[in-house]
C-alpha cells in the first residue's frame, strides 16, 4: 500500500518507519519544502520519498494528517475525496488557540477535520500513544503483552482498513464507535497514552 504523511514530525516519522518495516510505501510530506526531509527520505530507504503535502494527498492510498491542529484546514481536500484518512491530531489550546466549538464540546477535533474534508472517510487513530511509544511498544501479534489501540470513525470499512493497518504496525485494535466518541481518548482522558490491553483500554474509555 502507497501511505501518504501530511506531517513529519514525531508521529509522521515514526508512522513511515512502521509503514517501511510493515512493507508500505511512503509519501511524506511537512508545511515546506520537500527537500527539507532530504535526512528522513535518506533513512527510510527506496520505499520512500518526500513530496509536497498536495502530493503526499494525491499519491497515497491511505493518508495520515499528523500536523498541529491549528493548520488543519491547510490539508488539501479535493485529492482527499473518497481516501479514508487517519487523523492522529489533538487539541491543545497553547498550541492551537482556542476552537469555540471545542471548548464547548459541541464537536471533536476528528470532526472538525471530517468537516473540512466531506468526501472523505476519516478515522481517528494513533492520537492516543506517545510518538516514542509506536516503536517501543509495537509487538507481533501472537505477543500476549500486545497493546490496543483505540479508532473512531463514522465509515465501517474505513475502520477496517485502518484497523488491518494498525495490527499489521504491532497493535491490537478496538473500535470505540464513530467519530463523536473519539473525545474518549483525546489528550486529557484516563485512555490517552495508557498502555492498555483490550479489558483496561475499554474501562479507561468510559471513564473518558
Ligand atoms: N508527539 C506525540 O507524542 C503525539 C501523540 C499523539 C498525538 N499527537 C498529535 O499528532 C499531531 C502531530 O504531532 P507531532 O508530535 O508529530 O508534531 P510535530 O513533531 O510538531 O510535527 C508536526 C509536523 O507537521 C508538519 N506541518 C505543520 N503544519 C503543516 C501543514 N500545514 N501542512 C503540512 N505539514 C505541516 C510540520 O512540518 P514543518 O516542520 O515544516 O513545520 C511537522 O513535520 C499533533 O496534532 C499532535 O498533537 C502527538
Amino acid at each position: 500500500m502507497k501511505i501518504g504523511l501530511i506531517g513529519a514530525g514525531h508521529i509522521g516519522s515514526n508512522l513511515a518507519r512502521l509503514a517501511i518495516k510493515n512493507g508500505d510505501d511512503v509519501i511524506i510530506s511537512n508545511s515546506r519544502d520537500p527537500e527539507t526531509l532530504a535526512d528522513l527520505v535518506a533513512e527510510l530507504g527506496p520505499h520512500a520519498k518526500a513530496a509536497w503535502a498536495k502530493g503526499a494527498a494525491t499519491e497515497g492510498d491511505l493518508v495520515v494528517v499528523t500536523i498541529p491542529l491549528k493548520n488543519y484546514q491547510t490539508v488539501p481536500v479535493e485529492p482527499l475525496e473518497g481516501k479514508v484518512v487517519i487523523d492522529t491530531m489533538n487539541y491543545y489550546p497553547a498550541r492551537d488557540g482556542h476552537i469555540a466549538d471545542l471548548d464547548s464540546g459541541k464537536t471533536t477535533t476528528s470532526e472538525l477535520l471530517q468537516a473540512h474534508l466531506p468526501d472523505s472517510k476519516v478515522v481517528k487513530a494513533f492520537n492516543s500513544i506517545f510518538a516514542g511509544d509506536l516503536i517501543s511498544t509495537a509487538l507481533p501479534k501472537e505477543d500476549p503483552n500486545r497493546r490496543t489501540l483505540p479508532i473512531a470513525g463514522n465509515n465501517a470499512a474505513a475502520k477496517m482498513a485502518v484497523a488491518t493497518l494498525i495490527d499489521q504496525f504491532g497493535f491490537d485494535v478496538y473500535d470505540a464507535g464513530p467519530l463523536r466518541e473519539g473525545f474518549r481518548f483525546q489528550n486529557g482522558t484516563p485512555a490517552y497514552t495508557m498502555r492498555a490491553n483490550r479489558e483496561q483500554l475499554i474501562e479507561a474509555l468510559k471513564k473518558g
